[in-house]
């Protein structure tokens, strides 16, 4: 065990509380994650291998002086997860090409100081189909509407009912598979944040927490199966899914967004 290991908090089964150094690190890493993907808008385009893309976001974070939380996690090896189509999640960057009309999600994790920012944002290859850009501005919503909750009292669940509400109007599906979770100095903590929960359930909110909002939504059923890589996660009936992640922290009287783009790139096209 070398000496970061040795000085990494450990998973405590508690929600962690943060003071304001925790705040002044998370809005470094945020502010980088964001910046980063912000630097890839224009590199998505059909013709562009997903490895590639991979390969700017290692060389932008390792320039920035920090490093990937994701290179090493669980023996997976790449700097970002790609995620297309119907790829729910932890899609792995490979030889594949965008193609006109492919949409992707682009997670990145970034380690500044010791502090994590977790961000995720959909990208477009050229012009989409209307179903799509439907898809990821519901999806977009409904992340900024589980966010709109967050504040000290209120509880876990109000984020999920929030986000099962705009996914019930707009006849989408919430993936109950995958879940955002607490991070800080560590990248996956407690609690887990379920995003099709039940207003007034789970544990309540206070000062202090940090943890990511991150839903996945599907235009058909929630259902996935993971492929053999052991890590893609694909809707199984192969129908379109989209996902946003934002790293939060909850102030005295609400929220705090560690991820936002320093240049309001929030959803492909529209700005
Ligand atoms: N960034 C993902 C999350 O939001 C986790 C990716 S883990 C990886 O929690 F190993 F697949 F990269
Ligand atoms: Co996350
Ligand atoms: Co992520």
């Amino acid at each position: 065990m070398n000496q970061a290991q040795t000085l990494l908090p450990m998973r405590t089964g508690e929600i962690r509380i943060h003071d304001e150094a925790g705040f002044a690190g998370m809005r470094k890493a945020g502010r980088l994650v964001a910046e980063c993907l912000d630097m890839l808008e224009p590199e998505v385009q059909p013709g562009v291998e997903t490895a590639h893309i991979d390969n700017l976001i290692r060389e932008f974070v390792f320039d920035h002086g920090a490093q990937s939380a994701t290179i090493g996690y669980r023996g997976y090896k790449h700097a970002s997860c790609i995620s297309l189509n119907h790829v729910i999640c932890h899609g792995i960057p490979s030889e594949r090409v965008f193609k006109e009309g492919d949409i992707a999600n682009i997670d990145v994790t970034v380690i500044v100081d010791g502090w994590h920012g977790d961000h995720s944002r959909m990208f477009a290859a050229g012009e989409i189909k209307r179903k799509a850009s439907r898809l990821i501005e519901a999806t977009y919503e409904a992340m900024m509407a589980g966010i709109a909750v967050v504040k000290p009292g209120a509880h876990f669940g109000d984020i999920g009912e929030a986000i099962s509400e705009i996914a019930r109007k707009n006849r989408l599906s919430v993936v109950e598979d995958f879940c955002g979770h607490g991070l800080g100095q560590l990248f996956h903590d407690e609690p887990n944040v379920v995003h099709s929960a039940r207003a007034g359930t789970g544990p309540v909110l206070a000062e202090g927490m940090f943890f990511t909002i991150e839903p996945m939504l599907n235009v058909g059923r929630k259902d996935g199966v993971i492929l053999k890589d052991g890590w893609t996660a694909v809707t199984r009936d192969r129908q379109l899914s989209a996902q946003f992640e934002h790293s939060v922290g909850v102030t005295a009287d609400g929220v705090e967004i560690f991820t936002t783009s320093p240049k309001g790139r929030h959803t492909p096209h529209k700005r």
